[in-house]
C-alpha cells in the first residue's frame, strides 16, 4: 500500500502498520514523545485522502478532527492514504544544534593544575632494522626498543601482533606506539604522527549529544559539534527508550542511532580540520546511566524495575571498536563513572566540573534537564538524588510543549492592568509552541497578576477574554492564532507545578537528610541545557528553586560535556571523577516516608509554606 506525502514522497505502508512507523521505517520522523502510546498527542498527522483504522484520537481536539488531523501513532491506513505532516510534527533530529570553540575549558582544566595525561600515550620508536647477525624476532626487537626508551613489562593483544610483522615495515622501522595504561601496547602508526593526539569528550543526553575534538597535546578543544540524540524518536524520556530496547528488542536500534548521531559528528569535525578518523585515539563518554547502557549495549532493563539496578556503574575501558565509534578501532573509550540506575556519569562529570567536592562551603548542583538531578555536599560529603521531574519543561506532557528550538515561546510578561500577554519567539519565528524558559514565565507570571491561584487553577476574571473552556478543561490563549492558538491548559499548569514540585521536594528533602535547612546552602550550580535559558527570578516565583540571593546562583551549562573534556586529558581528573562517584551517596527519594510530604506541599505557587518563599511573600504584598 501507499503512504503518499503532500510534499510529494511516496512511501510505503504494510498491512496493520500504523502511520508513525511507517514513516519512521523510512526515515520520517515525526515526534514521539511518549514512544507512540498514543497518549502525548505529538505525532499527528492530517490525512488528506484515503481510508484508516483510527484506534484513538488521544488529546486531539473535536476542532482539530474536523479539519482531518490524527495520531499517527494510532492510525492504520486500510489502503492508500494521503497525509501532510504539520511542522510542529516533524522531529527534526541529525541538525546540528551549536557547532562553537570554546576557550572556557581549557582555563577551567589549567585551574585544576594538572598534567595533561591522555589515555594514550605515545613512544617514538627508531628501530634498528633486522640483520643476518641480529636475527631477534619482531616481537622481541619492539621490546628492546621500548625497554630502552623507558617503557616496561608491555603486554601485546594477539591482534596487535598478529599486525605487527607488517606495520615495522611498511613504516619502515620508525614507529609510533601508541599504549594505553597497564601498560598495553595499542596500535603502530607512522613516526610522524608521535607529535599528535586527538581525542573526543562525549556527552549522551537524553536530548542531546555533544561531541568535542581535541587536540590532546595542548588541551586545546579544535571543535564542537551537537545535535539532538537521534533516539528521541523512540520515546522522550529514558523509561520510554528503556521499554523500547526490552520490550520492543529494539536494544541494538537505540545503540546504533545514538551511535550513528556521534559519528555523524566526529566525521563533520575531521573534515573541517583535515584530520583522519584514525587519528582519533581515544575518547571520554559521560551520560546517565540509561544513556550509557545503551552506548555500550548493553541491556537497561532492570534499571525500570525495583529494587532498580542497572548492570554496571563503573565500565571497563572498552576498544572504540567494540562501541563501533568511528574512529581507531583500537582506542580506548572511558566512561565516566555513574551512581545509580537515575544519577550517571553527567551529574559526576558535573559534580567535578562544578569542584563541588574541592570546597568547604556547603553546595547544591542542580542539573535541571530531561529529568532533574541534584547533589548536596562538600568536599567531605556528598548526596545525590533523582527527582522524577519528567521532560514537561523540554515539552513532554504539555498541549503545546516543545523544545527550545525555533518557533518556541520562550519568554512570556503579562500586562497586570490589561492582563495581555507579550510573547518572545525564539528566532522570531511564528509561535509553535512553548519551552521550558517560556513555561516558567508564563505560569509566574499568572500567578502574579491573579490569572492563576497558588494551586494553580485558572481564576474567572472579566478583564481577559483569554480564558477559555477547553477539551481538557479551562486554558490560557497565550498566543492567538485563526489555525493553531497555543495555550496553557490546567492541565499543562497541574503537570508543570508536578515536575517543580519533585525538583524543590527533592531538594529539601536530601537536606534535611544531612539536617542542614536551605539558609544553609551557600551556593548554588544550576547545570543542564536548561541551566542556559532559566530565569532564576521566575523559577523562585515558581517554587522551583530555592528562595536564595540571585548571587548565590551559578550558571554552569553543559557540566557532562565540560567533565568529559576533563577526563579525556587527565588520569589524574579520571581518578577523581572516581573517587566522587564513591563518595557520592544515592538516596532513593521514592522510598522515602518524608518525600511525598514535600512533594504535596511544593505542588502550590510557590509553596503551602511561604516562609520558605519570603521574597515571593514581598513581591505578593507589594502587588
Ligand atoms: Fe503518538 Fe505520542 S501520541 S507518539
Amino acid at each position: 500500500m501507499e503512504l503518499r506525502l503532500t510534499s510529494g514522497k511516496t512511501l510505503s505502508v504494510s498491512e496493520g502498520e500504523n502511520i508513525l512507523s511507517a514513516l519512521k521505517r523510512q526515515g520520517v520522523f515525526l515526534v514521539a514523545s511518549c514512544g507512540g502510546k498514543g497518549t502525548c498527542g505529538k505525532c499527528n498527522v492530517r490525512m488528506v485522502s484515503g481510508d484508516a483504522e483510527i484506534a484513538s484520537y488521544g488529546k486531539l481536539e473535536q476542532k482539530e478532527r474536523d479539519k482531518g488531523l490524527v495520531l499517527a501513532c494510532k492510525t492504520i491506513p486500510k489502503g492508500d492514504v494521503t497525509v501532510e505532516i504539520p511542522d510542529e510534527s516533524r522531529l527534526v533530529v541529525g541538525d546540528k544544534i551549536a557547532v562553537s570553540k570554546t576557550r572556557d575549558f581549557f582555563e577551567l582544566l589549567e585551574s585544576f593544575n594538572v598534567q595533561i595525561s591522555p589515555l594514550v600515550k605515545k613512544a617514538c620508536l627508531k628501530i634498528e632494522p633486522p640483520t643476518i647477525h641480529d636475527n631477534i624476532s619482531d616481537l622481541e626487537r619492539l621490546k628492546r626498543e621500548l625497554e630502552r626508551y623507558g617503557v616496561k613489562g608491555v603486554r601485546f593483544s594477539h591482534k596487535f601482533v598478529s599486525s605487527l610483522s607488517k606495520s615495522l615495515r611498511n613504516a619502515g622501522w620508525k614507529i609510533s606506539l601508541g599504549y594505553t595504561d597497564g601498560p598495553e601496547a595499542i596500535f603502530v602508526s607512522e613516526f610522524e604522527s608521535c607529535k599528535d593526539n586527538y581525542g573526543l569528550a562525549i556527552d549522551i543526553g537524553t536530548t542531546t549529544v555533544v561531541v568535542c575534538l581535541v587536540n590532546l597535546i595542548d588541551g586545546r578543544i579544535i571543535d564542537v559539534g551537537s545535535t539532538y540524540n537521534s533516539q528521541m524518536r523512540y520515546g522522550d524520556d529514558v523509561i520510554t527508550r528503556i521499554v523500547y530496547a526490552t520490550e520492543g528488542g529494539g536494544l541494538d536500534e537505540l545503540r546504533d542511532t545514538v551511535i550513528t548521531d556521534i559519528n555523524n559528528i566526529t566525521t563533520l569535525l575531521a573534515e573541517r580540520h583535515g584530520l583522519s578518523l584514525e587519528e582519533i585515539e581515544s575518547a571520554v563518554v559521560a551520560g546517565n546511566t540509561t544513556m550509557a547502557h545503551l552506548f555500550w549495549g548493553l541491556d537497561p532493563g532492570y534499571i525500570r524495575e525495583a529494587p532498580y539496578i542497572p548492570i554496571t556503574n563503573y565500565f571497563p575501558i572498552w576498544k572504540a571498536g567494540t562501541a563501533k565509534l568511528n574512529i581507531n578501532s583500537q582506542a580506548p573509550v572511558y566512561t565516566v563513572p555513574c551512581i545509580a540506575s537515575y544519577v550517571g556519569g553527567d551529574i559526576v562529570a558535573g559534580v567535578l566540573a562544578s569542584k563541588l567536592n574541592k570546597n568547604p562551603e556547603l553546595a547544591l548542583f542542580m542539573d535541571i534537564g530531561t529529568n532533574g538531578e541534584i547533589a548536596i555536599g562538600n568536599n567531605e560529603w556528598i548526596m545525590t538524588a533523582a527527582c522524577s521531574a519528567g521532560p514537561c519543561f523540554e515539552g513532554s506532557g504539555i498541549r503545546h510543549g516543545m523544545r527550545a528550538t525555533e518557533g518556541a515561546i520562550e519568554s512570556v510578561k503579562i500586562d497586570p492592568e490589561t492582563l495581555e500577554p507579550e510573547i518572545g519567539v525564539i528566532g522570531d519565528a511564528k509561535p509553535m509552541g512553548i519551552c521550558g524558559s517560556g513555561m516558567i514565565d508564563a505560569i509566574s507570571e499568572m500567578f502574579l497578576t491573579g490569572i492563576i491561584n497558588q494551586k494553580g487553577r485558572l481564576m474567572p476574571n472579566p478583564k481577559t477574554g483569554r480564558i477559555r473552556d477547553g477539551e481538557e478543561g479551562r486554558e490560557f490563549v497565550l498566543h492567538r492564532d485563526e489555525d493553531r492558538s497555543i495555550v496553557l491548559t490546567e492541565v499543562d499548569i497541574e503537570n508543570i507545578l508536578r515536575a517543580k514540585a519533585a525538583i524543590y521536594a527533592g531538594v529539601t528533602l536530601l537536606l534535611k537528610e544531612v539536617g542542614f535547612g536551605l539558609e544553609a546552602i551557600e551556593r548554588v550550580y544550576i547545570a543542564g541545557g536548561f541551566g542556559n535559558y532559566l530565569d532564576v527570578d521566575r523559577a523562585i516565583i515558581l517554587g522551583m528553586l530555592p528562595d536564595l540571593p540571585l548571587d548565590k546562583f551559578t550558571f554552569l551549562g553543559n557540566t557532562s560535556i565540560t567533565g568529559a573534556y576533563l577526563c579525556l586529558l587527565s588520569e589524574d581528573l579520571r581518578k577523581e571523577a572516581e573517587e566522587i562517584a564513591s563518595k557520592m551517596t544515592y538516596m532513593e527519594l521514592s522510598v522515602s516516608r518524608n518525600f511525598m510530604d514535600e512533594y504535596m506541599s511544593a505542588l502550590f505557587l510557590p509553596h503551602t509554606d511561604m516562609s520558605q518563599f519570603p521574597t515571593v511573600g514581598k513581591m505578593l504584598k507589594g502587588l
